[in-house]
């Protein structure tokens, strides 16, 4: 059994979604203020000085702030219909960590901190990283308070509604200033740790990734009494998009496109939308074949909603380039752990939006299934404590020597 595994049970109930099964945890809403109230009663029982900062991340200091703190966490929201694994088994791995070291009597001997990063997936506001993406400066404050979620809430109403101030979002130099390094435990996304048969490992690169949303404009009118020749039906567009994503992609080695979300509106049987909103998710190597990739992509949707009397406009709505973690940290970290394998994902991480920043390395737990972003992930119990193990040797290692 592993000790992350009652703290994973105490919020099994918390966002568990039972249409689309999974959880649907998203950023300020009222789930995912339920799951920082438990983790801020969690980190205290711990003696852990709990704050939130200017951006809505919760930081749980062991020792007071920073500077040069060793910091380790992950995010507590998903995506529509996630697993249990992706974000909380961080944060639980890390609050599990600082139970092993406080067992052994260990003080450490430069602060250190949980930290639970905001809305990570975009579940509801669309930019992935929000949290971190703000607190480095790599979002723009007003492009974000503006921000909108499906029902037309702007993420300054949320953060005003969770009692938080959005006039203070933004890039947070003194927050930053305390991280010495970081380390973000994450369960694997793919079978990379299942193929080598190691329960643990650590994070080597991330794909470039991005997401555009793509609004076709067509006329609404009535499915039965339009004649096909008089039509300007944008979901034809947005269909040959879904294609196109595949087929071009495919192309490209480790490249992948995905339409995950496409809303029709009005969204009625017997109507012709008068627009399609399709959300595009393209992932590469580089920022070379990720750019080549979507502009192939957009040149067909273009070509596409004007065949059929549509229009499409077009807005990039978050994009990172390749990470490549610290490779004298990965190394350390590594061999800290008796050699543990180096593997690179295709997922995105707020240590990847950190890794610009401070030295970040990641550790990636063992995922039977393979699977993510559905409710099949899974990590086992050994696995999960293999990892909690690591994590508080790591962080014990690393609170003893500079980073
Ligand atoms: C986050 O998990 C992403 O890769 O989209
Ligand atoms: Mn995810
Ligand atoms: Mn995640």
């Amino acid at each position: 059994m592993s000790r992350a595994i009652p703290l994973l049970e105490a919020i099994a109930d918390v966002g568990a979604d039972p249409v689309r099964g999974g959880y649907s945890r998203h950023g300020f809403d009222r789930v995912e203020l339920e799951l920082r109230e438990w983790f801020t009663a969690e980190a205290e029982t711990r003696g852990l000085d709990v704050h939130t900062d200017r951006n809505g991340n919760l930081w749980a200091w062991w020792g007071a702030p920073g500077p040069n703190a060793v910091v380790t966490g992950s995010h507590l929201d998903s995506v529509p219909g996630g697993g249990a694994f992706d974000g909380p088994l961080g944060v639980v791995s890390a609050l599990a960590a600082v139970d092993v070291l406080r067992a052994r009597g260990f003080r450490p001997a430069r602060p250190l901190a949980v930290v639970v990063f905001a809305e990570e997936e975009g579940g509801r506001f669309g930019v992935p990283c929000l949290g971190s993406r703000l607190l480095t400066g790599t979002l723009d404050a007003d492009h974000a308070r503006a921000l909108r979620d499906p029902d037309g809430v702007t993420l300054a109403e949320a953060m005003s509604t969770a009692g938080l101030d959005p006039a203070w979002v933004g890039r947070d130099d003194e927050a930053l200033s305390r991280i010495g390094c970081f380390v973000e435990l994450h369960v694997e996304q793919g079978r990379g740790l299942v193929d080598v048969d190691a329960p643990v490992g650590v994070a080597d690169s991330v794909l470039a990734h991005g997401r555009w949303r793509l609004t076709f404009h067509g006329e609404g009118n009535h499915a039965g009494a339009t004649p096909l020749t008089d039509r300007a039906d944008p979901m034809l567009p947005a269909a040959s998009v879904v294609l196109a994503a595949r087929r071009i992609a495919g192309a490209v080695p480790e490249a992948r496109a995905t339409v995950g979300r496409v809303v029709p509106l009005p969204g009625g049987t017997n109507v012709i939308p008068s627009t399609v909103d399709l959300w595009l998710d393209a992932r590469a190597s580089d920022d070379g074949d990720t750019r080549a990739v979507v502009d192939e992509i957009l040149a067909e949707a273009e070509e596409t909603a004007k065949a059929e009397g549509c229009t499409v406009t077009v807005r990039e709505e978050s994009y990172g380039g390749t990470v490549t973690f610290d490779v004298g940290l990965r190394d350390e970290l590594s061999g800290v752990l008796g050699g543990v394998p180096a593997l690179p994902t295709g997922a995105g991480h707020d240590a990847g939006i950190l890794a610009g920043r401070v030295p970040t390395a990641m550790l990636f737990v063992r995922n039977p299934t393979g699977i993510s972003h559905a409710p099949a992930e899974h990590a086992e119990p050994e696995d999960c404590e293999t990892g909690v193990v690591a994590l508080a040797r790591v962080l014990a290692h690393l609170t003893e020597t500079p980073c």
